[in-house]
C-alpha cells in the first residue's frame, strides 16, 4: 500500500505545473474504499494563487465521493523528503484519523513515516463542531 501511494504520487508529480517555483510535487490519498486519488501542485503568475499537490489529491477524492483520508504520500523534487505545508496539514486533518500515516520519498526511495498527530499536534477538526461540550 506504502509503495502504491508513493507511485501514483511520482506519477502525479510529472504533471506538476510550477514555472515559477520550479519545485515540483505529487500526493496520492488512499480514501476508505482502497481507492487511490492523486494530485499535483498548480502555481499561478499571482504567485499565493497556487494549490498545493496535496489539496489537489484531496479535491480529487471528495469527487469521486471519498469522505475518509487512511493514508498519504507526498513526493517533492530533489532527494529530501517533504511534508505538507500548515495549510495542507490542516485539509488532511479534516479527512484524516490522528493515526492516519503520511508516507514521505523520493524518486527512487521511501522516506520517514508520519502520523498526522505528530505532524498537526493539538489539532481543531470537524469533531470540535459537532461536540462543543
Ligand atoms: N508544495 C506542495 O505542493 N506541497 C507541499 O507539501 C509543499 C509545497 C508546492 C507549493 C509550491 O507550488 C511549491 O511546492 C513550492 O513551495
Amino acid at each position: 500500500m506504502q509503495e502504491a501511494l508513493l507511485a501514483a504520487a511520482r506519477k502525479a508529480q510529472r504533471a506538476a505545473y510550477a514555472p515559477y517555483s520550479r519545485f515540483l510535487v505529487g500526493a496520492a490519498v488512499l480514501d476508505d474504499q482502497g481507492r487511490i486519488h492523486a494530485g499535483c501542485n498548480v502555481e499561478n503568475a499571482a504567485y499565493p494563487e497556487g494549490v498545493c499537490a496535496e489539496t489537489g489529491a484531496l479535491s480529487a477524492m471528495v469527487l469521486a465521493g471519498g469522505r475518509k483520508v487512511r493514508a498519504v504520500a507526498v513526493i517533492g523534487t530533489g532527494s529530501a523528503w517533504i511534508t505538507p505545508c500548515g495549510g495542507c496539514r490542516q485539509k488532511l486533518r479534516e479527512f484524516g484519523a490522528p493515526d492516519m500515516p503520511l508516507f514521505t520519498g523520493n524518486a527512487s526511495e521511501s522516506g520517514p513515516t508520519y502520523t498526522l498527530a505528530q505532524l498537526l499536534p493539538e489539532s481543531f477538526g470537524p469533531d470540535h463542531l459537532t461536540d462543543p461540550s
